[in-house]
């Protein structure tokens, strides 16, 4: 493993300098995605200095060093946690071989789809957020999304290398489209449906890291188990970034709720007062879980099983967790409920490999639980009896066997006339999403914050919440 060259035009630890070949292909790919990063990066701030972290090496201290650059500026790079030695197939019908270093022909296609399909997402949410610095609730939270865009651009970085070296020509052409795909449009959107939903409101947005990115999460770690060794190395890195998207979501979804709980405790109408109402919040929980969940896949998945035969893709934490023993799982079962015609639900066992889509959601879902199991301390500790709940995985859904079924969010069959009644009380409706908006306006000053968000507990790197996180080349709100 190389050391990190971080003064190359592509700062790496992959040995760069010594593939001609890939390094000449990487560079001619560079000013395409600086222009992709131009055109569709955060609109309006590319000449400001942002507090941001950049990865200096990968081992576990040395990969964060935070100081103020240009966006454009950031150093884009290519890093892989280091190799191991010996690296075995973990799982699947090739446990105990050698993993792989190359890509196994016989998967070729597979892994280049599962590949392209996670680094879409990449640039899809980048394009997504792309207009949400223009209502900055404060410094610390411009800062906060600008450095989970530099890091999705990254990911992207990540999976191009991939593409690159290990798929030859098909590989730089599907980099090529990663560029010219764009969240939401209508001709030529992203591959996967969450990323192509507009986030136009920091609630979303928060929402977004807590839920969306947390599906990625749990599809990196899955992939982080892969034989295929320099898929596996890639993701693992990429994890370590992912934990702060998901820390801005949750925290900041934390913090939304704080500010209403001590609107409430003074006494004053949260609305007037320019907050968020719990029940917006819920609502708004409860679309972002149910897109997020739409992104596992089928329950019941010949594509998961071959996947896991395969050694491609593994379950979450499938070598590390003392509770997985069986890593083979040619035998044994998973249960699974499914619908019947009258909205009833019977139960059903699949076969453990047919069941990795849905094993790798019911870990996510655990997760999620706990981060509201967190916020709803917030509730208990100022005597309030409200609880932010994850809706059923039957609402609201879009794909897999619950789809397009009228169940609410506790998981009852409501009927459709039922769920058209109410899907104002689950759902954001077009007045909440108007409320929201109405609340979107910048705040710049250094220590100052929205009035609809409390500022976080402690800033970052050790900096206070009045630390200048931004520094404007000129005034941010005339732009
Ligand atoms: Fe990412
Ligand atoms: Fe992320």
């Amino acid at each position: 493993m190389s050391s990190v060259d971080l003064d190359a035009r592509i700062p790496n630890n992959v040995g760069l300098a010594d593939d001609r070949k890939l390094q000449k292909a990487l560079e001619a790919w560079q000013p395409n995605f600086l222009d992709w990063w131009g055109d569709m990066g955060p609109e309006g701030f590319q000449q400001d200095q942002i507090y941001l972290r950049t990865a200096v090496s990968v081992d576990a201290g040395g990969w964060a060093q935070f100081e103020h650059v240009k966006m454009p500026d950031y150093r884009w790079g290519i890093f892989l946690t280091p190799n191991q030695e010996e690296k075995v197939i973990n799982f699947g019908d090739n446990i105990g071989d050698p993993a792989w270093d190359k890509v196994p022909g016989d998967w070729r296609t597979e892994l280049k789809r599962i590949i392209v399909t996670q680094g879409d997402t990449e640039p899809a949410s980048v394009e997504q957020q792309r207009m949400l610095g223009k209502s900055a609730p404060s410094l610390y939270d411009l800062r906060n999304l600008f450095q989970v865009n530099v890091e999705e651009g990254r990911h992207l970085w990540a999976m191009v290398y991939l593409l690159h070296k290990y798929f030859g020509r098909d590989g730089r052409e599907e980099a090529e489209d990663m560029l010219v795909r764009r969240s939401g449009n209508v001709d030529n959107p992203r591959i996967l449906g969450a990323f192509n939903e507009p986030i136009t409101d920091w609630l979303s947005f928060f929402c977004f890291t807590m839920f969306t990115d947390r599906d990625g999460k749990y599809q990196l770690a899955s992939l982080a188990e892969s034989g295929f060794d320099p898929l596996a190395r890639t993701c693992r890195f990429m994890l370590t970034e992912e934990a702060h998207h998901m820390f801005v979501g949750e925290t900041g979804v934390g913090r939304i709720i704080q500010r209403t709980l001590e609107l409430m405790q003074d006494n004053e109408d949260v609305r007037k007062a320019g907050g968020i109402p719990l029940d917006i919040i819920q609502k708004y929980v409860n679309r972002w879980v149910t897109v997020s969940m739409d992104l596992f896949g089928g329950e019941d998945s010949s594509n998961a099983a071959t996947y896991f035969a395969a050694g491609l893709k593994g379950r979450f934490r499938e070598a590390g967790d003392p509770n997985i023993t069986d890593h083979v799982a040619l035998e044994g079962i998973y249960p699974e409920t499914r619908p019947n015609e009258d909205g009833s639900i019977s139960k059903i066992e699949v076969p453990m490999r047919r069941a990795m889509n849905l094993i790798l959601r019911d870990a996510y879902r655990a997760d999620c639980e706990r981060g509201i199991r967190g916020w709803n301390r917030l509730f208990k500790k100022a005597g309030m009896n409200f609880k932010i709940t994850l809706p059923s995985d039957r609402f609201n859904r879009k794909q897999g066997v619950w789809a397009g079924l009228p169940y609410d969010p506790k998981g009852e069959w409501v009927g459709t006339p039922g769920f058209e009644a109410r899907k104002g009380d689950w759902l954001p409706t077009p007045e909440d999403e108007a409320y929201v908006a109405s609340l979107m306006k910048p705040v710049y000053e250094v220590g100052k914050i929205a009035s609809w968000i409390a500022p976080p507990k402690t800033g970052l790197n050790g900096q206070g919440f009045d630390f200048e996180y931004v520094k404007f080349a000129d005034d941010p709100y005339v732009r």
